[in-house]
């Protein structure tokens, strides 16, 4: 960033993903939740980024870490699990504090049941990566990073 103050990025981890490592492996691979927070923590300290990291089961306190993103977070990196498919709570609480949102699923959501083909997430998001694993949350921080040019 120009101005020296350093991005401030908030990132969410929704339902079972704390279970990433021996959920489904042949799906979502055997790297877990701590690996990928360690790997986005050191990536953040090379950059000065800091982070915030919440991971929940429950969609209310998504939508309460949401709001506190609001006057701190410069961006939101967000994987909200199988919410993604269907909850509208979520995606207003993005619309209503308008920071920029990425978008991370480690699978391929469009290469996988019907029901997942939608996410009511992504109209309110700046961008969405999937089917990459672990590496696509590093790839939205960069993406946050570099900003929209
Ligand atoms: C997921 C895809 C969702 O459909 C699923 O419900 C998840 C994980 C992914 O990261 O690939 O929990 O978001």
């Amino acid at each position: 960033m120009s101005s020296g103050k350093s991005l401030n990025v908030l990132v969410i981890h929704g339902p079972n993903l704390n279970l990433l490592g021996k959920r489904e492996p042949k799906v979502y691979g055997t790297t877990t939740l701590d690996e990928i927070n360690q790997g986005l923590t050191k990536f953040a300290q090379e950059r000065g980024i800091q982070l915030r990291i919440v991971q929940s089961n429950h969609e209310g306190d998504i939508v309460d870490a949401i709001h506190q993103a609001l006057g701190w977070a410069d961006g939101i990196i967000i994987n909200p699990g199988a919410l993604t498919h269907y909850s509208y709570a979520i995606r207003d609480a993005i619309a209503a504090v308008d920071i920029p949102t990425i978008e991370v699923h480690l699978s391929n959501i469009h290469a996988r049941e019907e029901f997942r083909h939608t996410s009511v997430i992504a109209p309110v998001s700046t961008g969405q990566i999937v089917g990459l694993g672990p590496r696509g949350y590093l790839l939205a921080l960069e993406a946050l990073l570099g900003g929209k040019s």
